[in-house]
């Protein structure tokens, strides 16, 4: 079967003045349908950069981004995002949300963008993630592990077969970090791939598999 992503020999190189920081020294990776992810590795090696290689948020220098079979890097950029919307839930530490709109417009607006899903799956996700008495409140109205749920929830709008999270439980009490697992994990478990980039050992524990960065490499 295709792999959901295929990184093949990414390179990053970032340039000021006369430095230059490798972020990514020739990484391969493979995600298949099914499987949470470990992205591990100490500040600074490279897994923020690669998971923005990823999702077509920035372009490796060299190597290549598979998606569901289809080129990923180095695309125009309409193509990059319209791979995204089919393909890809995205969540953040921080920004998942449009401050201007309510939870259920967050969501609503993902699935037009996505043209995927209605209001029942939208409703069937806030429920899942116990904010259906939140849909109608705007961002700043609701709670810190509230406003990490209804990330989450944005990122599943569009009934993503990739999921890439970046550190997703980093500033969360230890309820909403096991409610994110469990809902990462749901999704692995209907047929996603889930890549989760942290430093959380709770979320280590649950993954299928881990894979450790060091200076822009795969160690393990
Ligand atoms: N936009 C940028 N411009 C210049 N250097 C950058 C940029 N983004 C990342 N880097 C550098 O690339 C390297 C990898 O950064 P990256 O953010 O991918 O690390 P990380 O593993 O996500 O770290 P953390 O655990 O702190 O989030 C670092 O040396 C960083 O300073
Ligand atoms: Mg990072």
């Amino acid at each position: 079967m295709t792999p959901v992503a295929e990184a093949t020999e990414l390179y990053r190189f970032y340039h000021k003045g006369d430095e230059e920081t490798v972020a990514l020294r020739g990484v391969y990776l493979t995600l298949k349908r099914g499987e949470l992810v470990g992205l591990m590795g100490p500040s600074g090696s490279g897994k923020s950069t690669l998971l923005a290689c990823l999702a077509g948020l920035d372009d490796p220098d060299g190597g290549r981004v598979t998606i569901c079979g289809e080129i990923m890097s180095r695309q125009a950029q309409r193509a990059q995002s319209l791979l995204r919307r089919r393909h890809i839930g995205i969540l953040l530490q921080h920004g998942n949300l449009l401050e201007h709109l309510s939870v259920a417009d967050n969501l609503r607006l993902q699935q037009d963008l996505a043209g995927k899903g209605d209001v029942a799956a939208r409703h069937a996700i806030l429920e899942r993630l116990r904010l259906d008495h939140r849909s109608g409140s705007l961002p700043s109205q609701l709670s810190g592990g509230e406003v990490a749920r209804a990330g989450l929830a944005v990122a599943l709008a569009n009934a993503p077969v990739l999921l890439i999270c970046d550190e997703p439980t980093a500033e969360v009490d230890a309820q909403t970090e096991a409610d994110i697992i469990q809902m990462l994990k749901e999704q692995a478990q209907n047929g996603a791939a889930v890549l989760i980039a942290t430093h959380s050992d709770a979320v280590a524990t649950e993954a299928d598999r881990i894979v450790r960065l060091r200076d822009g490499r795969v160690v393990s």
